[in-house]
């Protein structure tokens, strides 16, 4: 791995420095992240799942967001900065986030990516995943009364 960079477990503290990440990942808008609130109920709810990489200078250059319902796990915001790519810190925090599902008998995992991200396809279908080419994800924005 990138000589100095460290893994941690993703604490509440590190939204800001994820958002930024994320927002600089792909896309902007594509890649945010839930609230400071809810992301510190996500981590309680799913602990040892989600991870950021940090620099010498303990900066977060990378991170993965990852829970579960007790059923399948999923996995969002799997992000490295780009200066500090293709040094395995993504294969780590995927394994590490996957490792965190493991501990609870979670035997499936998805990710949800936004479409065009080749880096991402590339890490994942070398490595046993494949495109769920099989299923459409349907989104409903309940802020907006049922009708
Ligand atoms: C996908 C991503 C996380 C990979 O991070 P990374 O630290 O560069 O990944 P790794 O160094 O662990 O690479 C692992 C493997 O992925 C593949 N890979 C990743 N990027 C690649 C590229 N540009 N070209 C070819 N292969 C690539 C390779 O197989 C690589 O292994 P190798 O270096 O031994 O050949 C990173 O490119 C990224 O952050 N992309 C943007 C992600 C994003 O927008 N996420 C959504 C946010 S909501």
């Amino acid at each position: 791995m990138a000589k100095g960079v460290q893994l941690r477990l993703m604490a509440a503290s590190d939204w800001e420095a994820c958002r930024a990440l994320c927002g600089a990942g792909f896309g902007g808008a594509q890649c945010e992240l839930p609230s400071q609130d809810v992301l510190k109920r996500f981590l309680a709810r799913n602990p040892f799942m989600s991870w950021v990489a940090c620099d010498e200078a303990a900066r977060v250059v990378g991170c993965v967001l990852c829970g579960t319902d007790a059923w399948r796990g999923y996995l969002y915001h799997l992000v490295v900065e780009s200066a500090f790519r293709r040094r395995g810190i993504g294969e780590l925090l995927l394994g590490r986030a996957m490792g965190g599902l493991q501990k609870f008998g979670i035997q499936k995992a998805l990710i949800l990516s936004p479409r065009g991200n080749p880096d991402m396809e590339l890490l994942l279908l070398e490595r046993g995943w494949r495109r769920g080419d099989d299923v459409t994800v349907y989104v409903a924005d309940l802020s907006v009364p049922a009708t």
